[in-house]
């Protein structure tokens, strides 16, 4: 039996009933709050802030205080993982996060080192750990990694690219060293995410950013295959077996069908794809996250709130929906604008909830 008082976002993943939709965003803890830029000040740097626990498990509850959030995610970043494998990590703030020597070949592939990935992290775990006492069981707490075709893209091109020519060709002209990779990063994936759950995460998450960048094909073989192998995993162990697990493939929306049978508990969903459609694809054993446009929170109060009726409207009557962006909140949103989405979307879904 869980300890925590708002359960909404795990009845929701387990199929059982709510009073409301329940709310969380991605990105909630970030750039668009003042407090998270002093919090980062004080941490000197954006690497600072997430290897410093008592820091990271600051900015994870900040949003929490300003805001009726059912959920926090812990504060870190997906990158973390090719940084403790060797490879690693800068950041510059007009630049953001970047690698400074990009896998070329098969011989990088090889060097990097995916022993005690877990004990690495361990400062991800002492967040984790920290953030569980400050939030004192109100709400669960997210915990995430990159799928292993994401932090590929990253550890291949160096940073986010136009269009990530370089691991895309590489797919196609040295699928080798791709694949390969794959394999390191999809055991050290799993070591993470076990490690969170035992630190006490209540949730876990994949981002798979990148994955819309496959064709069909690919996609199922370099993202889909790999991320369904760490979910099996973390079925298999003591640790993770009963953690719900959501799974965002950026750019997915053709692939609903597929993802719904990785084993997931809810399908992240961006803001491209129509949430009744999807709805109507995933079938109602799947819990659907998302699918506001991150830009509508540059409307106004009405818009904004018209928007986020069209998403809730669209999902219509059920209980396996969460609701959140398509995609991170950015940090030139307002945070009163969030406020009036996250009112709204409290009030506005209850109809849909009366049994
Ligand atoms: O959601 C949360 O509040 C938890 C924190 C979180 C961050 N990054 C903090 C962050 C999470 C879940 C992530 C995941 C992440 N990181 C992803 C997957 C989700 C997605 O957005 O697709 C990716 C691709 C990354 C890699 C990354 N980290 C990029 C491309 C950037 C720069 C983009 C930007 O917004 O500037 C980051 C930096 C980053 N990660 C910031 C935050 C709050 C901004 C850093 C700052 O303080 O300047």
């Amino acid at each position: 039996m869980s300890l925590i008082k708002n359960t909404r976002i795990l009845d929701t993943l387990n199929g059982l009933p709510v009073d409301k939709t329940p709310v969380w965003i991605m990105r909630q803890a970030g750039r668009y709050l003042p407090e998270y830029k002093e919090t980062r000040k004080k941490a000197g740097s954006f690497l600072g802030l997430c290897k410093n626990p008592d820091l990271a498990s600051e900015v994870t509850v900040q949003p929490l205080r300003r805001f009726d959030l059912d959920a926090a995610i812990i504060f870190s970043d997906i990158l973390t993982i090719p940084d403790a494998m060797g490879l690693e990590l800068k950041f510059e703030d007009n630049r953001g996060p970047f690698f400074e020597a990009p896998l070329n070949n098969i011989n990088d592939v090889e060097k990097l080192n995916t022993d005690n990935i877990a004990e690495k992290l361990d400062y991800v775990a002492n967040a984790i750990i920290e953030t569980k006492s400050k939030l004192n069981n109100e709400v669960p707490l997210i915990g995430f990694s990159g799928s292993p075709w994401t932090l590929s893209t990253y550890m291949v091109e160096g940073c986010a690219t136009k269009d990530f020519r370089k691991i895309r060709s590489a797919v196609f002209n040295d699928s080798g060293m791709i694949k390969n990779l794959i394999d390191k990063l999809t055991i050290s994936i799993t070591d993470y995410l076990v490690m969170q759950a035992k630190a006490g995460a209540d949730v876990l998450m994949i981002f798979d950013s990148w994955g819309g960048l496959l064709n069909s094909e690919n996609y199922l073989d370099f993202s889909l295959n790999p991320m369904q192998e760490i979910i099996e995993k973390l079925r298999n162990n003591d640790a993770s077996k009963n953690i719900p697990i959501i799974l965002f493939t950026k750019g997915g929306g053709s692939w609903l069908k597929q993802i719904s049978a990785s084993g997931c508990n809810g399908i992240g969903l961006d803001w491209t794809t129509n949430i009744k459609y999807a709805r109507e694809i995933i079938g109602e054993k799947i819990c659907i996250q998302g699918n506001l446009d991150p830009c509508a929170l540059h409307g106004t109060e009405q818009s904004i709130k018209e928007a986020a009726s069209r998403v809730i409207d669209g999902y219509g009557y059920g209980h396996r929906h969460i609701f959140n962006l398509g995609h991170g909140i950015d940090q030139f949103v307002k945070p009163e604008k969030l406020a009036i989405l996250i009112n709204h979307v409290k009030d506005y879904s209850t109809q849909y909830h009366k049994n």
